[in-house]
């Protein structure tokens, strides 16, 4: 194992107050988000639409690392440039989902296990010659009556720690990502119990396989209210709330904890960020950025439509999206920088 290059791989994701680009949809996924705004769900839209993210100027601006699909990975751009050396041209390190998607867990009505521990050494060998140099793996934890179990939890955990043995054996850092999901009507404090009971049992799996916590990045959710939940806290108390669990269940020796957005709107997700950088980020152990798929994607998919003439617009929304995270990783972001002039005169907006 290259444990120096796996540290540095890991740095260099969290460096500079940059995060993470998801566009790692599987296909039904992507499919699903395509056919709410009436884009054909063809191989060779999906290629498009990950053409015009990678394209985007100025990304590399904010933007560490992309993580991609299986089928994204293997596509290429007009010119015949493969997506994963296009990022790496631009400055963004290429990442890869390796899990094959959550199916239901026998004997547990209700909860998940996600599947792709078959066969993963030779796909990381694969993904790794293709220029992909760290990878993701997401493990669903939903709380429900009764549910999650320990059954539940443990099954996804040990899963999550052969996923991040077997990158780190391969030189590529492991996202580990268990998303405790949002929906329901559950209180936040619950979303704080069963995160913490989640990440600590997560962790003594990674310890029990031997994985290098430096070499890791953790992708948790947020603390939040059920969706669904009649109290939903402030931005503040989110932020507390979230940074008090993680406290709590996340060895130091992590160099970086990057925050998926779950379903969120964008804008809460930044300010949320924002709120726990502005709070405690001289105090803590780890750097706190940001994995967004959706609260990244998002307003430029509703914006591009599938429609070549929405192109460039439907880029700036990206970039501008992508610099306000990056403003959150500062403490610098406020609701302001969503104003389509302001952004402008202070430079948050892309040309
Ligand atoms: P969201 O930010 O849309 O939750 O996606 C993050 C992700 O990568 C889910 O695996």
């Amino acid at each position: 194992m290259n444990t120096q290059r796996l540290m540095n791989t890991a740095k260099a994701l969290v460096a500079d107050d940059k995060g993470l680009l998801a566009m790692d949809e599987s296909n039904p996924t992507c499919n699903r988000r395509f056919a709410k705004l009436g884009i054909p769900q063809t191989e060779e839209m999906h290629r498009t639409y990950r053409e015009l993210i990678v394209t985007t100027p100025g990304l590399s601006e904010s933007i560490s690392g992309a993580i991609l699909y299986d089928e994204t990975i293997r596509q290429r751009k007009n010119d015949g440039t493969p997506f994963a050396t296009s990022l790496a041209d631009a400055g963004i390190i290429p990442g890869i989902k390796v899990d094959t998607g959550a199916k239901d867990l026998a004997g547990h009505s209700g909860e998940k296990i996600t599947e792709g521990l078959d066969g993963l050494r030779d796909r990381l060998a694969e993904y790794s010659q293709m220029g992909a140099r760290f990878a993701k793996w997401r493990a669903v934890i939903a709380i429900g009556e009764g549910i999650p179990t320990r059954g539940c939890i443990e099954a996804n955990a040990n899963a999550l720690a052969r996923y991040a043995a077997l990158c780190q054996e391969a030189g590529l850092v492991p996202v580990v990502e268990p998303e405790v999901v949002m929906d329901g009507g559950h209180t936040i404090e619950r979303c704080c119990e069963v995160t913490e009971e989640v990440q600590r049992t997560v962790f003594s799996q990674l310890y029990k396989q031997g994985v290098m916590l430096e070499g890791v990045i953790l992708k948790p959710n947020m603390v939040l209210p059920g969706s669904t939940c009649p109290k939903q806290e402030t931005v503040e108390e989110v932020a507390d709330a979230t940074v008090r669990c993680l406290l709590r269940s996340v060895p130091a020796a992590v160099p970086g904890i990057a925050f998926l957005s779950g379903g969120q709107s964008a804008e809460l997700a930044s300010a949320r960020l924002n709120a726990m950088n502005v709070r405690f980020k001289a105090r803590l152990p780890w750097a706190l950025a940001f994995s967004f798929a959706r609260a990244i994607q998002q307003p430029a998919l509703e914006i591009w439509r599938g429609q070549e003439a929405n192109a460039l617009a439907a880029q700036r929304a990206l970039c501008h999206r992508a610099k306000c995270n990056r403003a959150a990783r500062r403490g610098e972001y406020n609701a302001g920088m969503e104003d389509y002039l302001h952004a402008k005169q202070v430079g948050v907006l892309c040309q």
